[in-house]
């Protein structure tokens, strides 16, 4: 992890802004910084350190958009998968962009595609804090930091989170360029978010998972669709690491086991989001069928899917934020 000291000096020259990178792992700091303040306890710290990390993102960001809008927090955050940075750039208004550079703690994402900030901006009336882009557990950063930016959203205030994501379809009535609803999901991964210590503050030790994906927003999603002419598929979502696809024996697998979606993100963001309490809208774009339910699996197709039925999908997010504004 790396720990920026900011120091911003008193004059306030716009350049001023001086960054020191110490660069500290999250143990040395532990081990070293603060037991020589001789406050806490190791396994007090490590409790403490979620918390703390969280809670000083979520200042960094409160700090950017004060600057530009008084007053302002959101209530809904939304998550944009592959193709979707173009709900963050076109329906949103009074936009305040935040890079994820800017917000020590946050793992900035190589992917290409993925933007890399946060969008707040109004939605039809709805206060909307945007990801554009998300890092992966298969980038190689710790899980901590793939959902520190949802747990930031949350603690700023958003009640209810919408995940995007693309993934591949194993229930073969599904076709690319379907949207679906993610009714449940299995993670296959042996990773979990909330291994380690459980710091109260943030949620409980042992969160019910028993309705992770929120019924009525799964309602109000497919009454939004219906009234833009089209049906959202439903679906349970099963979590493989990546970043390779999954073998067509995999994929026969999950489908054994109940699966009808396969993809690499999405489900260490909702345990997180579930354990802080936010309510969780699901929803993938079929870009594919899964690795033996067509030829040879590729980012390109993956991609074009995406990029063909953005429109469709901003449109149903857009209406979907504007609904929960009503509700
Ligand atoms: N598998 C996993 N993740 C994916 C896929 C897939 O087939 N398509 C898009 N994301």
């Amino acid at each position: 992890m790396a720990i920026a000291f900011i120091f911003k000096p008193v004059c306030g020259f716009p350049f001023s802004r001086m960054v020191f990178c110490a660069k500290l792992t999250r143990r040395s700091l532990l081990q070293t910084v603060l037991p020589g303040m001789g406050l806490f306890s190791l396994s007090t710290q490590e409790e403490m350190m979620d918390f703390f990390e969280v809670g000083r993102a979520a200042k960094m960001v409160t700090d950017s958009i004060d600057r530009i809008r008084h007053d302002w927090r959101p209530t809904v955050g939304v998550v944009l998968g592959s193709g979707l940075g173009l709900f963050a750039d076109t329906k949103l208004t009074q936009p305040v962009c935040i890079p994820y550079e800017e917000i020590i703690g946050f793992a900035v994402s190589k992917v290409k595609g993925h933007a890399g900030r946060f969008v707040a901006g109004d939605c039809g009336g709805v206060r909307v804090l945007a990801m554009q882009g998300r890092v992966h557990l298969y980038e190689g950063h710790p899980i901590s930091q793939v959902v520190l930016p949802v747990r930031t959203m949350i603690k700023l205030g958003c009640e209810v989170v919408i995940i995007t994501c693309a993934a591949g379809g194993i229930n073969p009535d599904f076709d690319p360029g379907d949207l679906a609803l993610i009714t449940d999901h299995i993670n296959l991964t042996g990773q979990n978010p909330l291994v380690g210590d459980n710091d109260n503050r943030l949620g409980t030790r042992f969160p019910d998972m028993s309705e992770a994906y929120d019924l009525e927003l799964r309602a109000l999603a497919h009454e939004q669709a219906q009234a833009l002419s089209f049906t959202l598929q439903e679906g349970v979502y099963a979590w493989f690491l990546g970043p390779s696809y999954e073998t067509p024996a995999e994929i026969r697998m999950a489908r054994t086991i109940g699966a009808d979606l396969a993809g690499m993100s999405t489900v260490p963001e909702v345990i997180a989001a579930r354990h802080m309490g936010a309510r969780i809208l699901g929803i993938s774009c079929v870009t594919n069928m899964a690795a033996g339910l067509q030829g040879a699996l590729s980012h390109d197709e993956v991609k074009e899917t995406a990029e063909r039925v953005k429109d469709r999908f901003v449109g149903l997010l857009t209406r979907v934020v504007t609904a929960l504004g009503e509700e």
